[in-house]
């Protein structure tokens, strides 16, 4: 329950209504942190630390199982009870480049920069999650020979779940804790820094704007930015959603001036609470206008949602990943997930093809009909399942070749375990469907396919999690993975959906790791005959486009020294993928929600 209470009555101040931070402590932290735990930092300790680092640490950190049903107000509250007005410690000075500006190639010409990049979810809008040879640099001798170059850690956070972007030697890449860095892309070193209000998982896409770019992204709070990259400073920022529980987890992608936001939530965890009004928020896409964030178009996924007895519905139909432009028929593809709460829509678990132009529905295509699904199915006394959305993007393609003819394809993988092929000319009719998991509440297919124009790449997440029943409040860990159910990578035909060949999971969890897992829910990325898939293990895996050999692999799970000065530690890899520049290989490393292995780091390898 939610007290609110009148401040401005009783203070004089110009509060009009806020939440008790104290009595959010007492209610949701008292227990543990009153308690004379060893492991537990004693409430004393906790009134020393900067408000802004304990919001961080509800936010995506530590406390993040704790707080994630908590609204934000009180999570605000209960961070200005406890901490410091202290502001966050900024880098030491040694952090920092010698030279800290930030330079394009190219400077005051609109053509495309010279230098190799990787910018945005995908280095094209199909979201095809290739790179080419000449921007990869990479060659499968080169990939056995890739060594660390560099460890950069992100201070405080416990998952690093936002997969840089690089342009022109300039890598700039958000954070759980909300900062936003922008680093020399060779060496690792600051640049500048900017705070976001909000966890940035969204990879940044960057727009050129006369001689620098908008640096465009999300954060996990509804918020969307943009920034001059060579200053680091806001151009404009927007609420894109009011509903407490949006969150923008999918990366932007822009088409002549307008940028396609997804807007997804996590008011499927909100309905955990019994007393939660479960559902009203409603996923789509909005479309801003690049120069100052005007709104051009908004599309909803589902209806405004209307009270029927104790639930509100329809809700959900979430858009998780970054749309696809199809500049030739003019239309914006996008993937959803499940609904929240009844009614159930035929816009859930979906392809949906959009106008780029005014947002309006082309046509929509379910692969689940009927999926209503949320953490509080059971309290809510709702028939739930089988929590079957797509979290990752659908992928534009082209082949052209006697077997096939010539023709476009888009492709979609879904947590079910299913690979479909669609006609994007036959609004979304089914060309070849092949199923490759199990499929399970974190896929099946989880984050991301790639494809290089003969095969769609696609691994395995099928994670399997057992419930810690445990006894010891310190003890935060609420569930322990399988370390031997899930994973595995597959290579399909494009043009007719035969399988080509499937590497077998690899089981190299240690014993006593409870986060670790053989799943791969990561997002795959191919550049000209190889292929990189990470693991829940930690491993990032280059794979051979050929036949699936393993043609080098890292285990990341480990402590690094850190060019910045943090202590660096790995752990599971999930959500992004590897980034592929210049001979350069980039992986995030550590993720702490889904109960795999923490860690906080930004790794670059290179060949030289
Ligand atoms: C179930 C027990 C439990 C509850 C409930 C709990 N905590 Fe914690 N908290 C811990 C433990 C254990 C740690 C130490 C985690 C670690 O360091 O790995 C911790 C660490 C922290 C830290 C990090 C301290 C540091 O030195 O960086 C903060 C901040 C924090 N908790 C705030 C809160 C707040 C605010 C709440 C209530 C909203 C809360 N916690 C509720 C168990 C709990």
């Amino acid at each position: 329950m939610i007290r609110v209470y009148f401040l401005a009555a009783i203070l004089g101040a110009s509060v009009f209504a806020a939440v008790s931070g104290e009595e959010v402590f007492k209610q949701r932290c008292a227990g543990c942190h009153e308690a004379n735990n060893p492991r537990i930092p004693r409430v004393e300790a906790l009134h020393r630390i900067p408000a802004a680092r304990i919001l961080q640490t509800l936010n995506w950190g530590v406390m993040g199982n704790v707080a994630y049903t908590m609204t934000i107000a009180e999570r605000e509250a209960v961070a200005g009870y406890l901490g410091t007005h202290d502001p966050l410690v900024a880098p030491p000075p040694t952090a920092f480049c010698a030279d800290r500006a930030v330079r394009f190639a190219n400077a005051g010409e609109t053509k495309a920069p010279s230098q190799p990049q990787w910018n945005g979810w995908s280095p094209s809008a199909t979201n095809a999650r290739y790179q080419s040879a000449q921007n990869a640099g990479l060659t499968i001798d080169g990939v056995q020979h890739l060594k660390l170059k560099w460890a950069f850690a992100y201070d405080g956070d416990t998952t690093a779940f936002a997969q840089p972007t690089i342009v022109d030697g300039n890598l700039f890449a958000g954070s759980a804790g909300g900062v936003i860095h922008a680093l020399d892309a060779k060496t690792g070193c600051i640049r500048w820094t900017y705070p976001a209000k909000g966890p940035v998982r969204s990879s940044i896409l960057a727009v050129r704007r006369g001689n620098s770019y908008s640096l465009l992204f999300g954060d996990q709070l509804g918020w969307f930015y943009s920034l001059d990259a060579v200053t680091g400073k806001e151009l404009w920022k927007k609420k894109v959603d009011e509903h407490d529980a949006a969150r923008l987890t999918g990366s932007p992608v822009e088409y002549e001036g307008t940028v396609f936001v997804p807007v997804a939530s996590w008011e499927e965890n909100r309905a955990i609470s019994a007393d939660y009004q479960c559902c009203t928020f409603r996923g789509g896409v909005a479309a801003l206008r690049v120069r100052d964030g005007a709104l051009e178009w908004r599309t909803y996924t589902v209806d405004v949602p209307k009270q029927n007895g104790k639930l509100w519905g329809p809700s959900g139909a979430p858009v998780w990943s970054a749309p696809t432009i199809d500049a030739a028929r003019g239309l914006l593809y996008v993937t959803t997930g499940d609904n929240y709460s009844p009614p159930a829509t035929a816009t859930s678990d979906a392809v949906i093809a959009l106008d780029l132009k005014t947002g309006k529905i082309a046509w929509s295509r379910q692969f689940s009909m009927g999926d209503i699904f949320s953490g509080g199915c059971s309290a809510q006394g709702i028939e739930c399942g089988p929590d079957f959305d797509f979290g990752s993007s659908a992928i534009l393609v082209h082949i052209g070749n006697a077997q096939a003819g010539n023709r476009d394809l888009l492709l979609a993988g879904q947590k079910s375990g299913v690979v479909y092929a669609l006609d994007p000319a036959r609004k979304g009719e089914i060309l070849w469907q092949i199923r490759i998991g199990k499929g399970s509440t974190n896929g099946g297919i989880q984050w991301g396919m790639a494809a290089d124009g003969q095969n769609v790449y696609a691994a395995v997440s099928d994670l399997a999690r057992a419930p810690v029943k445990s006894n010891d409040p310190a003890n935060l860990r609420t569930s322990n993975l399988d370390p031997n159910v899930g994973g595995g990578l597959f290579a399909i035909r494009i043009a007719d959906g035969i399988k080509m060949w499937n590497a077998e999971p690899e089981h190299t969890c240690p014993e006593n790791r409870a986060g670790c897992s053989p799943a791969q829910p990561a997002a795959v990325t191919a550049t000209p005959g190889i292929i990189f898939s990470g693991s829940v293990d930690g491993h990032m895996r280059a794979y051979s486009s050929e036949d699936g050999t393993i043609l080098w692999d890292f285990d990341t799970a480990r402590e690094y020294s850190t060019v910045n000065g943090v202590k660096g530690r790995g752990g599971s890899i999930d959500g992004p993928g590897a980034v592929v520049v210049g001979g350069m290989v980039y992986v995030n490393s550590g993720y702490s929600r889904q109960n795999g292995t923490p860690g906080n780091v930004l790794l670059a390898f290179g060949t030289d």
